[in-house]
């Protein structure tokens, strides 16, 4: 029998202490220490592992022939735009989401799809029964695609498997879902700790570079955005997709925040019908969609999600606060960002939000991360405060520096075009966009002041006076 000894890792992180603690000393959390059993080999060390010589490998230079990572395209436009043109051949993903949010159902459509192409599918559920998994797919219309289907949590009978088709029959993508259901005899801890997660993930990421095959693992996430126990998998995998969206909306968005094959930032947005995810192909419009005509506090901001421009509402509202610290609440958006903006309103301005309770929301249930919203987050707190409607047809961007400067941002022209596409006639924008933007909208004003936002506001609230 192999040699045991015990050690304490932290669930959140991974790191290895000696002795029990509260709180993880590598990742600050409290908690998450626990006592798990390590056979000698598995994160044992270089000191217990047998030491064999080393085989000269051959160097090359940076300069030669490489060819183009072959994909396997799904089919699912949204899908593919994310990994950035379809799944690469002989790479190990990542696809994580809270419980509920549709991981599985995004992954039986793409493997139903790929299977009725003529790839081979293997679908592994850790989860479900095989039944569930068939209820599924026939809720779908999928039932006739010819995937296959296991319901297994052993790694070692997973690989077997998988191993034993050769040939034709070889798998050209597995999906295993979910990773913190898999357990592994390599290592000697309960399914879904650190050490099993980890060791079960490093085996099938070994597999996917040693077959060619594809192997998307699928991971819940905690409630603060971490992949539950194992960030550790994040670093082992090619790509990193997460699947987000809220339960009082329907739109769901796949994110890729690492992708060794193709860019990040890039979003897929679906919605969540009875019949499935259906892809949304003009998500401005979407997001739009819900926008009350002459409300004060809504801005229109023209914003680029990887290489998408995307329209979206930003919403704010201040009201009179009776507490001596006023709230400040933010959905969608930092709210370190907000307080920055508060606070350039205040300082060179001349705004005052002080008894204020300020609140924000993105319409939609999207997450914006884009410095480029500043410009629309204070037309809309500067429209919420003074009570004046903003124009209607008016979209909104521009990154506003602590100096109260409206610095430009990237992609201007393209995110005109999307507002011109969509019916709107005027645009706010940087000084420094001018030269992209001045033609592409019948109205387009650029700013190099906040304070020159906070004027114009002020003139069309007097126009709507005496009006
Ligand atoms: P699921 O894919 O099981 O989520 P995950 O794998 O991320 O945990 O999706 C579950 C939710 O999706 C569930 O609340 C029901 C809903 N759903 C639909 O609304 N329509 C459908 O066609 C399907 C299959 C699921
Ligand atoms: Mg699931």
């Amino acid at each position: 029998m192999a040699k045991r000894s015990l050690s304490f890792v932290c669930q959140s992180c991974g790191a290895t202490t000696l002795k029990w603690a509260g709180r993880c000393e590598s990742c600050g959390e409290w908690n998450t220490i626990q006592e798990e059993q390590q056979a000698s080999g598995i994160g044992a060390g270089p000191k217990t592992a047998s030491r064999s010589k080393g085989r000269v490998v051959p160097l090359v230079g940076l300069s030669g022939e490489t060819k183009e990572a072959p994909r396997i395209i799904t089919g699912v436009a949204e899908l593919d735009r994310v990994t950035g043109g379809g799944f690469v051949k002989g790479s190990a993903l990542l696809v994580g989401g809270d419980p509920g949010i549709g991981k599985s159902t995004l992954l039986t459509q793409a493997s139903a799809h790929l299977a009725l192409q003529g790839h081979n599918i293997v679908y592994i559920s850790g989860e479900e029964a095989v039944d569930q998994v068939r209820l599924r797919a026939e809720r779908l219309g999928l039932r006739d695609a010819p995937v296959q289907l296991a319901a297994e949590t052993s790694v070692e009978d997973i690989l077997a498997t998988l191993e034993a088709k050769k040939g034709a029959e070889r798998p050209h993508l597995v999906i295993l879902d979910s990773i913190q259901t898999l357990w592994t005899e390599m290592a000697d801890s309960p399914p879904g700790t650190v050490t099993q997660v980890r060791a079960s993930a490093q085996a099938l990421v070994r597999f996917a570079k040693k077959t060619g095959t594809t192997v998307v693992l699928v991971g819940h996430v905690t409630k603060d955005g971490q992949i539950a126990g194992p960030r550790v998998v994040e670093h082992m995998v090619d790509a990193v997709l997460y699947f987000e969206g809220d339960g009082a909306h329907q739109y769901r968005i796949l994110r890729a925040v690492k992708n060794r094959f193709g860019p990040t930032d890039e979003i897929g947005v679906f919605e969540m019908t009875d019949m499935g995810l259906r892809e949304v192909k003009n998500p401005s419009a979407l997001f739009l969609s819900e926008r009350s005509a002459t409300a004060p506090g809504s801005a229109v901001f023209a914003g680029i999600e990887g290489t998408r421009p995307l329209l979206v509402e930003m919403q704010a509202l201040v009201a009179p606060s009776p507490l001596g610290t006023p709230r400040r609440a933010v959905i969608g958006w930092d709210s370190a960002r907000l307080s920055m903006i508060l606070a350039v309103l205040e300082a060179r301005c001349g705004v005052k939000f002080a008894q204020h309770d300020v609140y924000l929301n993105v319409a939609g249930g999207l997450r914006i991360n884009e410095p480029g919203a500043d410009l629309a987050v204070a037309a809309a707190l500067i429209s919420s405060l003074s009570g004046v409607a903003l124009p209607l047809e008016c979209v909104y961007f521009g990154e506003i520096s602590l100096s109260g400067a409206v610095r430009p941002v990237a992609q201007a022209a393209s995110r005109l075009k999307e507002a011109q596409k969509l019916g709107f006639g005027q645009a706010v924008i940087p000084d420094g966009n001018m030269k992209e933007g001045s033609k592409a909208l019948g109205h387009v004003k650029g700013l190099e002041e906040l304070g020159d936002l906070v004027a114009n506001i002020a003139v069309s609230a007097q126009k709507t006076e005496n009006a």
